[in-house]
C-alpha cells in the first residue's frame, strides 16, 4: 500500500469510516483532504463506538501521523472537542498536523448557513448540515476567507476580519435583519483558538511529500462521496467541497503522480441524506426495513437517511469518475433474510433507456430505474473471514454489481467490527 485514496461512491455514509480504520491500522500517514465537520466517521473497535467528524478516522492508530489538508474547512472548536472526547476515553492518539492554509468556519459561517438554507424554503432546501461549510468554500473562493495562519497572529487577524467583516454584517443586517458580530469579542475568540491550535500548525504539503518519497504509507480520507461532489453530484443538491479522488491531490497539496491507487466505497444498498432526486429510492416498509436494519441515521445530525435499492448507474459514474482501482462493498449484512434482491442498471426517461447519470437534476428526477431482481439469501453464518464463506446467492450479487460497475470488488464488510 503506497499511497491509497479513499472515496465514496455514492451520496456519502457508505462506511469509508470502517474503510479508513482498517487500512489506517497499516498506514504511516493519514490525510484528510476536503470537506469539514459535515462528515461523520463511524468506526467501531472492540465494541466500542467512536464517531469522529473532522479528525482523520486514523487517530485510532497512535504509530500513524493524520493531516489536515489545505482543502478542509476546520471548525477549531470540533478540533478541541474531539482530541478531548478521545483523550477522556483513554485513547492512545498518534500526532495530529494542521495545515496553515486550510480555512476556518467563522460563526458567521455557521449562522448563514442556517440563514440561507432557510431562506430557500420548503421544496428548494439543500438541507445542509448547517455546519457553516457552504458558506466557508464561497468565501474561501471570494478571497474573503480566514485561514488557519491568520488565527496565528492577532494583529494579522485583527486586519484581516476589518476588511472582512463590514461585508458579512452587512449581509446580516441588511438581507436578514439580524444583528451582526463585533470586530473584538471575535478577534479574541479566534486569536486564542490560534495559540492553542499552534502546535499542530505545519506544512502538511511538504510533510506528504517527503513522506512519499520516503515510501511511507499514506492514505487519503475522503469525505461525503461522489454524488455530493461540487462538480461530480447532484447539483445544486451537493456539498461545496471537491469530493472525488481529484481532490484528494488538491486538497492534500500533493501531485496527482504520487497518488498509486483509488479505492471506492458503496454501501451494498443506497442511501442519501438531504434534499435531492434519487431514483433508487423506496418510499415503503421496505425502506423503512433497511433504515432500521442498517442504522441508518445520520453521524452528523441523526436524521433519517433516506433508503433504496443500490444503484449501478451511479457507482459506474463514479467508477470513472474517480479513475476506481477498485470496490469495497459495505453493510451486505443489511439485505439479508430478502427473497429478492433490485440492483438498478439503467434509467428509463421518458421512453429512452439511459447508461450514464444525466448532469440536469431535473432530468434524473423523471428517471425510473431499470432493475435487475436477484434471488436474496439468509442470514450470514457469524465471524465469516471470506467472500467463499457466503452464501452462493450473496456472492452472485456482488459479482453482479463488480459487472455493472465495471470495477473490481475487493473488500466487503458484513458487520460493524474492524475484522469483519
Ligand atoms: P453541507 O455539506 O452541510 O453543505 O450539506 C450539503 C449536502 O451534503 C446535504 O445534502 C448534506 O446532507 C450532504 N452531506 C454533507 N456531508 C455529508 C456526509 O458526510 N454524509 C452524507 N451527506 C452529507
Amino acid at each position: 500500500m503506497p499511497s491509497v485514496v479513499i472515496v465514496g461512491t455514492q451520496w456519502g455514509d457508505e462506511g469509508k469510516g470502517k474503510v479508513t480504520d482498517l487500512l489506517a491500522a497499516r498506514a504511516d500517514v493519514v490525510v484528510r483532504y476536503q470537506g469539514g465537520n459535515n462528515a461523520g466517521h463511524t468506526v467501531t473497535v472492540d465494541g466500542e463506538v467512536f464517531k469522529l467528524h473532522l479528525i482523520p478516522a486514523g487517530i485510532l492508530n497512535p504509530r500513524a501521523t493524520c493531516l489536515i489538508g489545505n482543502g478542509v474547512v476546520i471548525d477549531p472548536v470540533v478540533v478541541f472537542q474531539e482530541l478531548e472526547g478521545l483523550r477522556a476515553r483513554g485513547i492512545r492518539m498518534g500526532e495530529l498536523l494542521i495545515s496553515p492554509r486550510a480555512h476556518v468556519i467563522m460563526p458567521y459561517h455557521r449562522l448563514l448557513d442556517q440563514l440561507e438554507e432557510e431562506e430557500r424554503g420548503a421544496g428548494k432546501k439543500i438541507g445542509t448540515t448547517g455546519r457553516g461549510i457552504g458558506p466557508c468554500y464561497a468565501d474561501k473562493a471570494a478571497r474573503l476567507g480566514i485561514r488557519v495562519a491568520d488565527l496565528l497572529d492577532r494583529a494579522a487577524l485583527r486586519e484581516r476580519l476589518q476588511q472582512i467583516l463590514p461585508f458579512k454584517n452587512a449581509v446580516l443586517e441588511k438581507v436578514y435583519g439580524r444583528p451582526g458580530f463585533e470586530l473584538e469579542a471575535l478577534v479574541e475568540e479566534y486569536a486564542e483558538y490560534g495559540r492553542r491550535l499552534a502546535p499542530m500548525v505545519a506544512d502538511t504539503s511538504a510533510y506528504l511529500y517527503q513522506a512519499v518519497r520516503e515510501g511511507r504509507k499514506v492514505l487519503f480520507e475522503g469525505a461525503q462521496g461522489t454524488l455530493l461532489d461540487v462538480d461530480h453530484g447532484t447539483y445544486p443538491f451537493v456539498t461545496s467541497s471537491s469530493a472525488t479522488a481529484g481532490g484528494a491531490s488538491v486538497g492534500g497539496g500533493i501531485g496527482p503522480t504520487l497518488l498509486d491507487k483509488v479505492l471506492g466505497v458503496a454501501k451494498a444498498y443506497t442511501t442519501r441524506v438531504g434534499e435531492g432526486p434519487f431514483p433508487t429510492e423506496l418510499c415503503n416498509e421496505l425502506g423503512d426495513r433497511i433504515r432500521e436494519r442498517g442504522r441508518e441515521y445520520g453521524t452528523t445530525t441523526g436524521r433519517p437517511r433516506r433508503c433504496g435499492w443500490f444503484d449501478a448507474v451511479v457507482v459506474r459514474y463514479a467508477a470513472r469518475i474517480n479513475g476506481l482501482s477498485g470496490l469495497a462493498l459495505m453493510s451486505l449484512d443489511v439485505l439479508s433474510g430478502l427473497e429478492v434482491v433490485r440492483i438498478c442498471r439503467a434509467y428509463r426517461h421518458r421512453g429512452r433507456v439511459l447508461s450514464d447519470l444525466p448532469a440536469d437534476v431535473r432530468v434524473l428526477a423523471e428517471c425510473e430505474p431499470v432493475y435487475d431482481e436477484l434471488p436474496g439469501w439468509g442470514e450470514f453464518p457469524p465471524k465469516i473471514k471470506s467472500v467463499a464463506e457466503l452464501p452462493p446467492q450473496a456472492q452472485r450479487y456482488i459479482e453482479h454489481i463488480s459487472t455493472l460497475v465495471e470495477a473490481p470488488v475487493v473488500i466487503v464488510s458484513v458487520a460493524p467490527e474492524r475484522q469483519q
